[in-house]
């Protein structure tokens, strides 16, 4: 539909997704499976005093009914419509996880949505969780017609704050006492970017191989 006024073209969103592979300039995203569930709960505990430092879920006893419960929840989430969650994998070591990466609606009437993720320890700095975002955020603008992708990054989460520039979110506020983890309140940076604003910046991402 368009608004002959303002020159806006609206799409409805969609709340449904192909279950394919995608892939980047490096890595493959795809939705998880059942056998996952190891891969998962290996990766969780090779990494949780960092990620533990941000995320209310993580905790030392993470085990096979989390997993299974993560696994089950993100399989009924996809048919839903309700968030898409992927694994991210490297194709020439596939079966090990490298770290999760979700979208998901924040509103469906004003088709806006969110995105997630976290790396394990032992490949962080080698710019995965850079180039999975980007894809993640071109199949939220192309494929979901999301008009608006936020990220809540919380305060002193450089690594994290890092990824929002370099992907080229604007920072929009503060959000105080977003996310309770380990009893405390953490306050949050809210970052955000515009359908508009993706297609700006896709030029970049494909010259820096983060899209193909
Ligand atoms: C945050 C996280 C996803 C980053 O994953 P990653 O694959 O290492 O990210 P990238 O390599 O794409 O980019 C990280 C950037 O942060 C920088 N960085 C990392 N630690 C940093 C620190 N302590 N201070 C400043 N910059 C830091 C890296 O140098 C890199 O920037 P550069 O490319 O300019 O050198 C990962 O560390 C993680 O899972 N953390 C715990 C969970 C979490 O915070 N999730 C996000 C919640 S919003």
């Amino acid at each position: 539909m368009l608004f002959a006024n303002t020159g806006v073209v609206f799409r409805p969103m969609r709340t449904t997704l192909s279950s394919r592979p995608r892939a980047t300039g490096r890595l493959a995203l795809r939705p998880f499976r059942r056998r996952d569930v190891d891969p998962l709960i290996e990766a969780v505990h090779a990494s949780v005093p960092e990620l533990g430092q941000w995320l209310p879920w993580v905790h030392t006893r993470y085990g096979r009914s989390d997993a299974i419960r993560f696994v089950r929840d993100s399989a009924a989430a996809w048919v839903e419509g309700r968030a898409f969650d992927f694994t991210i994998r490297d194709p020439q070591r596939a079966d090990r996880h490298l770290g999760n990466i979700s979208v998901w609606h924040t509103s469906r009437r004003e088709q806006a949505g969110e995105l997630g993720y976290w790396i394990r320890t032992d490949e962080t700095g080698n710019g995965i969780a850079t180039e999975a975002a980007c894809r993640v955020l071109q199949i939220a603008f192309e494929e979901l017609y999301l008009h608006r992708v936020t990220l809540r990054i919380a305060v002193g989460n450089r690594a994290s704050e890092r990824i929002a520039e370099k992907v080229g979110f604007t920072k929009e506020g503060l959000l105080r006492q977003e996310v309770l983890v380990k009893g405390e309140w953490l306050d949050h940076t809210l970052y955000g970017m515009l359908e508009e604003e993706f297609k700006e910046n896709k030029q970049k991402y494909t010259e820096l191989g983060w899209i193909v």
